[in-house]
């Protein structure tokens, strides 16, 4: 066969996709999640055709859930790129409104189009060195796990599903599988149709017109952000605006502290001065706003227990109660606390209140190691009735309310002060249980939405000022001194 040269400009495609060169992302899964006309479809087209152009040996697999939406979506679309392109020399497409559903390029690749509901026609297809899975939200895991098994074997060129899709429900599978956690061989991508310069003004109109109308419409199909579907604790419409607000910004650190102990046997004591912040991709802690001098934080935490294997933790800014930054990870106790004492330390010896009711280990560490910041509550001993105090917070069912309410409340007014997107995330899936206790949803968590009431509800147990400045007296450089300085031993100041 001749060769052929494409031209192909950039203008032909949305930023957003060529940003992340995902023209060549050899990922195993490329997940594009966003709301409606962002651009997905048309680029998971043009991707096809560009390999199929510049490869040989592929045997593509285009797959909707039901057989007869084929035609009518991806057969179409696939069409359409091709024929914008000017490619239809190049490939072999029958026409026709029964006509068999499949493309051939001139170089022997093929297309393929099949539904899932079509068992005896997917079983026949074998040799599939891509998967484009169109309304990907429409598959059940299974479904993901058999295709998944489709694409394995030796092929010329790598392996690659393409997943689009609508984020339908914030307890989609889809969500714990490519975005509550990193998965190894996926690369996710968010849109929406401001992504899209090639988006009509009226389709713009329509999206941007359910805001009034139909918050979960909007916040699908609009935003491009999980839609919650039943009624949870915390206002699902203002969480979801401020999750979109907070998407398109670049968390400032990631990371942990290293730090080096007095005496290594006993470990009893942490040196201060050898605290260190330690940058790293995969760190537990995101710190959003950084340490600013004299400013008091506190820091609200919560250990690991009830059936979820988390520690966490929220520092606040107390002048503001600004989230500045969060601690998330299935530590041990004993790191843990580590990681808190030098968290505290670093963010101006915080306050730091730790959750009491499932281990007081991390609290009585704290106090071990000398950290003598803590918040203090008042305890009432079962057997002589007299007022005790003790470190850190509880949360039973008296108090649980009461700090849930306040974060309610604060949501509400000062959505703004939430910088975490995973705190946000967890607000999306409380919700209040038969017995009228507010939890997360099964399978999902509510450990960093408790430790950011609690540090809300301590907050008023320490200063919310900027401290005044120490002064600091400087000896003057020996020129400039006078003799009466000498004399009576004092300094002139500068
Ligand atoms: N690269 C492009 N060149 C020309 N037109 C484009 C391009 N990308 C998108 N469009 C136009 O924008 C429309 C919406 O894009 P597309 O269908 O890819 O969005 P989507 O994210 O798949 O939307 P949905 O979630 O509704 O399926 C297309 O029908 C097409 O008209
Ligand atoms: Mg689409």
């Amino acid at each position: 066969m001749s060769t052929v040269n494409i031209n192909l400009s950039k203008k032909m495609f949305n930023d957003v996709y060529l940003q992340h060169d995902l023209l060549h992302d050899e990922s195993r899964y490329m997940v594009l999640m966003g709301g409606g006309g962002s651009g997905k479809s048309v680029f998971a087209t043009q991707k096809i055709i560009y390999r199929l152009l510049r490869e040989k040996g592929h045997r593509v697999l285009v797959l909707r859930k039901v057989a007869k939406t084929l035609r009518e979506s991806v057969f179409t679309e696939l069409k359409r790129s091709i024929y914008n392109w000017g490619l239809e020399k190049l490939f072999t497409i029958p026409t026709g409104q029964s006509s068999d559903l499949y493309m051939r390029v001139a170089n022997g690749n093929q297309i393929l189009f099949a539904g899932l509901d079509d068992v005896e026609k997917l079983k026949s297809i074998s040799g599939v060195t891509m998967i484009w899975a169109e309304e990907a939200s429409e598959l059940e895991p299974e479904d993901f796990r058999q295709l998944d098994i489709r694409l394995r074997g030796k092929t010329a060129h790598y392996k690659q599903m393409i997943i689009t899709f609508n984020p339908i429900s914030v307890t989609h599978w889809l969500k714990s599988e490519f975005f509550d956690r990193d998965k190894e061989g996926a690369f996710t991508l968010h849109t929406t149709y401001k992504d899209n310069k090639f988006l009509d003004e009226e389709n713009i109109k329509v999206l941007e017109g359910f805001k009034d109308t139909d918050p979960y419409f909007y916040s699908v199909y609009a935003l491009g952000e999980w839609g919650v579907i039943g009624k949870t604790i915390f206002n699902a419409q203002i969480v979801t605006a401020r999750i979109a607000a907070l998407r398109k910004r670049k968390e400032l650190k990631k990371g942990y502290f290293t730090f080096k102990y007095a005496n290594p046997v006993t470990r009893d004591k942490i040196i201060d001065s050898s605290i260190q912040w330690v940058d790293d991709e995969g760190g537990y802690i995101t710190i959003y706003d950084d340490v600013k001098e004299r400013v008091p934080y506190v820091i609200g935490g919560d250990t690991s227990g009830d059936g979820s294997d988390y520690f966490t933790a929220s520092v606040l800014d107390n002048t503001n109660g600004k989230q500045v930054a969060v601690f998330h990870n299935q530590l041990d106790e004993d790191l843990y606390t580590e990681q808190m004492y030098c968290m505290g330390k670093y963010f101006n010896y915080a306050l730091i209140g730790i959750e009491a009711n499932f281990s007081t280990y991390p609290i009585k560490s704290l106090d071990r190691l000398g950290y003598r910041n803590q918040y203090v509550r008042e305890s009432i001993d079962t057997y002589t009735g007299a007022v005790q105090k003790k470190y850190g917070f509880r949360t039973d069912r008296a108090s649980r309310p009461v700090i849930i309410a306040n974060l309610v409340k604060i949501v509400r007014e000062q959505p703004e002060l939430i910088n975490d997107i995973p705190t946000l995330d967890e607000m999306l899936t409380f919700v209040r249980n038969e017995k009228g206790k507010a939890e997360a949803q099964e399978g999902k968590h509510d450990d960093l939405i408790i430790c950011l009431a609690v540090a809300h509800h301590i907050r008023e147990q320490h200063d919310m000022k900027i401290a005044a400045p120490t002064v600091v007296h400087h000896e003057l450089p020996f020129a400039f001194r006078n003799d009466l300085d000498n004399n009576d031993g004092g300094y002139v100041e500068w």
